[in-house]
C-alpha cells in the first residue's frame, strides 16, 4: 500500500471531511473521487472490523490462555516449518563472528550507558562491527534439522527455540557494501542483497513515519516475524512469544551498539502497510515487527 492510499483510508476512517482530506493530503477533487470508487470495498471492510479492534488487547490476552487452546499443529502431526525462509539474491560475505577487535567495555558499563540514541555521526560502520551486531541479535550458533523438527540456537532466547524473527538491513553507511536492503542469513552468516539504492531507502523512511533517525542512521535493522514457525508448536499463544522474542533481540542490539561506540533507537511506530509492502511481505505469514536505527556516536 502506498502512502497516499494509507492517508486516504486513515482520514476516511477517522471522520475527516472530503475538504479536510484534500487539505491534509494535497489530493485533487478528481483524485479523491477516484480513490472513493477504487477503495470502496477496503473501506467497507475496515469499517465492519473496527468494532472488533476496540477490545482486541484484553481479548487477545484472555483467549490465548491455555484453557482456550486447541491442539497445536505440531501436536496434530502437521509437517514442521523450516527454521529459515529461503530468499534469493546476490550473496555478500561477512567477516567471521568473533573477529572484531573493540575496546573492552564491561557489561555493567554497557548496561549503565544504554540510552536511546537518535543523533549519529557521519562515520560508517565497519563490516566487522556490523557482523558483531548481527552475531549478538540474530546469528545461529547451532542448527539441527530432521523430519520432525528444524531448530536453531542463538545468542538470544526464544520460546521453544523456534526463533521466528528474521532480520533485514537497510544499509546507509557500512564500509565495503552497497547501500540498499539486505536479508541476513543467520546460519550462513552472510547477507543477501534484496534491493539496491535510494528508492527502497525512501520507502523504509516513509514506512517509519519519516522519523529523522531512520534517514540519518548508518544502518536500520528491520525485524520481521514468521508466526507459523512458533504457532506450529504453540497455536495462537505463539503470537505472545513473537513480541517477547523481538524484545530480547532489541536489548542485545542496544547493548551491542553501545559496545562498538555507537547507539541505537528501537522503533515501534511504523506503518505496517508501508513497511510490509517495501519488504514485499504479505503482512500475515510474515510481517515487520520491530525496527532499530543504529549509528556511531557524534
Ligand atoms: C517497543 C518500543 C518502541 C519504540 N518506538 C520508538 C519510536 O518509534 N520512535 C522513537 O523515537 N523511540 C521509540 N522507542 C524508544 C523509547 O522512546 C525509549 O526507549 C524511551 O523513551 C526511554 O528512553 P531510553 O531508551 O533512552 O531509556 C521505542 C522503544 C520501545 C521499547
Amino acid at each position: 500500500m502506498d502512502a497516499k492510499t494509507f492517508d486516504y483510508l486513515y482520514y476516511k476512517t477517522h471522520g475527516y471531511t472530503d475538504e479536510q482530506i484534500r487539505q491534509e493530503s494535497g489530493m485533487s477533487a478528481d483524485e479523491l473521487e477516484l480513490m472513493d470508487s477504487a477503495l470502496k470495498h477496503i473501506l467497507a471492510e475496515i469499517e465492519a472490523e473496527r468494532p472488533k479492534a476496540k477490545n482486541i488487547g484484553p481479548d487477545f490476552v484472555k483467549l490465548t490462555r491455555y484453557v482456550y487452546a486447541d491442539k497445536s499443529d505440531q501436536q496434530l502431526g502437521m509437517p514442521r516449518p523450516d527454521a529459515i525462509k529461503a530468499r534469493s539474491g546476490e550473496l555478500v560475505a561477512l567477516p567471521a563472528v568473533g573477529t572484531l577487535d573493540f575496546k573492552d567495555i564491561s557489561l555493567q558499563e554497557t548496561i549503565a550507558k544504554r540510552r536511546s540514541l537518535r543523533e549519529y555521526s557521519d562515520e560508517s560502520l565497519s563490516l566487522e562491527e556490523l557482523s558483531f551486531l548481527l552475531y549478538c541479535g540474530s546469528w545461529a550458533r547451532d542448527f539441527r534439522s530432521n523430519e520432525r523438527m528444524e531448530i536453531t540456537f542463538r545468542n538470544v532466547p526464544s520460546a521453544g527455540s523456534r526463533h521466528p524473527i528474521e532480520c533485514f538491513l537497510d544499509v546507509h553507511r557500512v564500509n565495503g557494501i552497497k547501500n540498499g536492503l539486505y536479508y541476513y542469513h543467520p546460519i550462513k552468516h552472510c547477507l543477501i542483497l534484496i534491493e539496491e539504492g535510494a528508492g527502497i531507502q525512501q520507502k523504509i523512511f516513509e514506512g517509519c513515519l519519516r522519523q529523522e533517525m531512520v534517514g540519518k542512521a548508518a544502518v536500520n535493522f528491520i525485524y520481521t516475524a514468521v508466526p507459523y514457525r512458533t504457532c506450529w508448536r504453540y497455536g495462537q499463544r505463539g503470537y505472545r512469544y513473537l513480541y517477547l522474542d523481538a524484545g530480547h533481540i532489541g536489548q542485545n542490539l542496544h547493548l551491542a551498539s553501545e559496545a562498538i561506540g555507537g547507539g541505537c533507537c528501537m522503533i515501534g511506530a511504523f506503518l505496517d502497510e508501508g513497511l510490509n509492502a517495501a519488504l514485499d511481505l504479505d503482512g500475515y505469514e510474515e510481517f515487520v515487527i520491530y525496527v532499530a536505527a543504529i549509528g556511531k556516536r557524534k
